[in-house]
């Protein structure tokens, strides 16, 4: 078996997996009991706000994939399919029904925009060589998106959980945590196997383009940059370069691996080192 296929094997029986096993969280089973509603919007009302948009904003997401991807391999798109938008659509409702539950306007996620850079890459993606450079950086995209969330959500709960808001971590963030490393590892088994077909050449604009379009989760402009430097504080997400070499550790080892030493891509650390200083900016600590 060559490599690419024993991958392509191990990933279809991972999102076989994940279909099975993790079904859309039952809005029936959340419970939206806080005990102190003022005090938990106080802490983390605008980090549910973020994470809320992010999640509903995978509807955009799925529009950018069709226009980035126009002729994506048959087990990608079954994972968003079957998988991926199902259950983060729903935590995006989840979330952003708790938010409203503690007096805060819902989310306003943007559903439709497609950027113009992506719209370019889109149409460059008609080629064929050029669509596996376009999949590689989705994939990235999706590694470092989906890792963030884990951590994210971690914090969270255990935040929440310290607050003795136990409905809400139990029945809110514990389930939908639950269902992240399972998105994580779809990426990060798509994004090691396309990585070992790649030219030279495609690799060498990957790891350009990645260098010049990276973003922090749900950061596309500089507001949002701000926000998510705030989410960060208020989750205690520590100095933003270890967060940044965590979220970015598959990444580095596969674009970076001649660079030994490289503890973290100086434009992950560069993002991260932003918001934190855009959040600082509108609001010093
Ligand atoms: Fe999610
Ligand atoms: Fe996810």
């Amino acid at each position: 078996m060559t490599r690419a296929t024993y991958s392509e094997a191990r990933l279809a029986d991972h999102v076989d997996r994940l279909g099975a096993e993790h079904p859309p969280i039952d809005l029936a089973s959340v419970d939206f009991t806080v005990r102190r509603p003022d005090e938990l919007n106080h802490r983390y009302g605008h980090v549910l706000d973020y994470m809320a948009r992010v999640e509903l904003e995978v509807d955009r997401n799925v529009l950018e994939l069709t226009t980035l991807l126009p002729d994506p391999p048959a087990i990608d798109r079954r994972f968003y399919a079957d998988v991926w938008q199902p259950q983060e659509i729903r935590h995006g409702l989840i979330l952003d029904e708790l938010q409203v539950q503690l007096g805060r306007p819902a989310a306003t996620p943007d559903l439709t925009t497609v950027g113009a850079k992506l719209r370019v890459l889109g149409a460059l993606a008609h080629l064929t060589a050029f669509q596996d450079v376009c999949r590689m950086l989705y994939y990235l995209t999706g590694m470092a998106t989906e890792r963030s969330a884990v951590l994210a959500y971690n914090l969270l709960h255990d935040g929440v959980a310290a607050m003795g808001e136990t409905a809400v971590a139990q029945t809110v963030i514990a389930p939908i945590r639950r269902q992240e490393p399972g998105h994580y590892a779809f990426y990060m088994l798509s994004a090691r196997g396309l990585w070992q077909q790649l030219a030279g050449w495609q690799r060498w604009t990957v790891r350009r383009m990645r260098a010049l379009s990276f973003a922090p989760v749900g950061a596309n402009d500089a507001r949002q940059a701000a926000d998510f430097g705030a989410v960060m504080r208020s989750l205690h997400a520590g100095a933003p370069d270890d967060f940044a070499e965590q979220i970015s550790r598959v990444e580095r080892d596969l674009l970076w691996a001649h660079r030994s030493g490289l503890r973290v891509p100086p434009y992950v650390a560069k993002a991260f080192r932003e918001a934190v200083e855009l959040a600082h900016l509108r609001r010093p600590a």
